[in-house]
């Protein structure tokens, strides 16, 4: 498979045959991560953060470090040429005649895609805005891959904030591809996924709920998002809503027992500290999937040792 120069930018860039392929190498790295400790040797990754993250920063670094490889980056644009006015195109120029390959995140939905046609190096999304989120979608299928064996006959509730989470607008057009899945939309009427991702699932069965209680015994997978704060235009309706979905362990009662928990993370209330020794809450081992996924990324998109 020869994903050598690629960008990834949205969760359709890459094909169903391809995200297999990344998925049985993240599977090889697992198991055997020494064997991979010198791959990218030599090679230089840029991380450009023009807004906050922990596990997807943090995870790219830790990937390209035990992948033998070094780091540049900022993950506070004040301390960058941003603030003096400097363009998106600019920027991602400057950083391409220094690094091998960059990671951007940006608050604008298309700044990547912008950022990809000036770069000259391979560009991975980190998230834009409310659009897209396609590193955190690899790391969700290959959490549901490792534990379930395959993503057929399965249904999936994708639960909270679905009209900004980009997590979740991902999710549901990677699986778009996969006409074995069923989704659940669980969301408050103001939070519905957005038309644009509705259309990619049109041909799958699915459906629009408001009640987390009576859909969860039907679910395999249960997706839970945070309501997503900086991305309401005001704080009443941020308010009003957060607190939609809180999953706690009495609720859990009527689940099914093979069930699996996910979040993309952070997570504030929609998730509380009771579930997370239930042994069907995957969202921490989902987080540790995300630097197995990435390395084999990175790997792929430089061409190395594979
Ligand atoms: N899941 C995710 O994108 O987490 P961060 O915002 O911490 O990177």
């Amino acid at each position: 498979m020869d994903l050598q120069g690629r960008n990834l930018i949205a969760p359709l860039d890459l094909s169903v045959a391809e995200m297999e392929w990344l998925f049985d190498l993240a599977g090889r790295i697992i198991a055997r991560p020494e064997d991979y400790a010198d791959v990218c040797k030599g090679k230089l990754l840029a991380t450009v953060f023009y807004e906050a993250s922990t596990r997807t920063r943090l995870s790219f670094e830790a990937a390209m470090l035990r992948l033998g490889g070094q780091v540049i980056g900022f993950s506070e644009p004040q301390s960058s040429s941003v603030i003096k006015g400097e363009s998106i195109s600019d920027t991602i120029r400057t950083i391409a005649s220094y690094a091998d390959i960059a990671v951007m995140r940006h608050p604008k939905e298309g700044a990547a895609l912008v950022a990809a046609r000036q770069s000259g190096i391979p560009l991975i999304n980190a998230g834009d805005g409310g659009h897209f989120h396609p590193t955190q979608t690899l790391t969700d299928l290959l959490t549901i891959r490792l534990e379930k064996g395959s993503f057929d006959g399965i249904t999936i509730g994708v639960c909270g904030d679905l009209k900004f989470g980009r997590t979740a607008h991902s999710l549901v057009c990677a699986f778009s591809r996969y006409s074995g899945v069923r989704f659940i939309m669980i969301s408050p009427d103001e939070l519905r996924i957005p038309e644009y991702v509705r259309d990619e699932i049109s041909h799958l069965e699915f459906e629009e709920v408001r009640d987390l209680t009576d859909a969860l015994p039907q679910l395999d997978v249960l997706y839970m998002t945070r309501v997503q704060k900086e991305r309401f235009f005001n704080e009443e309706d941020y308010i009003r809503l957060k607190d939609s979905y809180i999953l706690n362990a009495a609720k859990l009662k009527n689940a099914k027992p093979d069930l699996m928990i996910l979040h993309p993370l952070p997570r504030v209330n929609e998730i509380a500290a009771d579930v997370d020794d239930d042994p069907r809450a995957f969202y921490f081992r989902q987080m540790r999937n995300g630097m197995y996924i990435r390395m084999a990324l990175l790997m792929a998109l430089l061409g190395k040792g594979v």
